[in-house]
């Protein structure tokens, strides 16, 4: 198969580590060689900005938060994602521009003629040839996820905040069907990995 740039996104909570995992181990298996990265980060630059961007004592302007998500960006797809799509490998990575519309868009009111103008700089032609988003009530994935010890700038976050970053997911998904799977996250392991099976399937025959 030729490299296929994959994204996996979902609200905080929703499992995504856990599925990415099984879906790298199901991709690999059949063969698929696969960069596995991350946003923000993937890049010793992008760590950097990732820490600033997660750690809850470093407040910042919303459009800092936007800007530095799209710097970390930038420098990941000039090192990591171009040139292993280059190689012919598939890149998995762990959110992509999808979370940016979501949480600085819907989430905290950047506005999406702003975010197309950065994605168009940043990015040029460049988009995900497949992206799921696990999504679930915010309320259940904060069930799940427990009483986290010490939550960063976004899990901090209160319930209404997630409940617009869901429906920022879900507009996505509607303006783009033909990218953009939705897979109900609310589902046991076992059935959303059902469908993940699929997925690999059709990703690879
Ligand atoms: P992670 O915990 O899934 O690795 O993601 C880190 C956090 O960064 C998560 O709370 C979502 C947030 N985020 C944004 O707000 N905008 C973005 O563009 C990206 C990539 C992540």
């Amino acid at each position: 198969m030729r490299g296929k740039f994959i994204t996996l996104e979902g609200i905080d909570g929703a499992g995504k580590s856990t599925h990415l995992a099984w879906l790298a181990e199901r991709l690999k298996s059949r063969g698929v060689s696969l960069c596995i990265t991350r946003e923000p980060g993937g890049t010793p630059l992008g760590e950097k900005l990732r820490a600033l961007l997660l750690d809850k004592d470093q407040p910042m302007h919303l459009e800092t938060e936007t800007l530095l998500m799209f710097a970390a960006r930038r420098e990941h797809i000039d090192k990591v994602i171009a040139p292993a799509l280059a190689r012919g490998e598939s890149v998995l990575c762990d959110r992509f521009t999808d979370a940016t519309f979501a949480y600085q868009g819907a989430g905290r009111g950047v506005s999406r003629e702003k975010l197309v103008a950065l994605e168009q700089w940043v990015q040029g032609d460049l988009q995900p040839d497949l992206t799921i988003i696990f999504d679930l009530p915010p309320a259940v994935g904060r069930a799940r996820a427990g009483s986290i010890k010490s939550p960063d700038r976004f899990e901090r976050e209160n319930e209404a905040f997630f409940e617009r970053v869901r429906e920022g997911y879900l507009q996505r998904a509607q303006a783009a069907p033909e990218r953009i799977r939705v897979v109900d996250a609310s589902r046991g392991i076992a059935e959303v990995q059902a469908d993940l099976a699929v997925i690999a399937e059709a990703l690879c025959p």
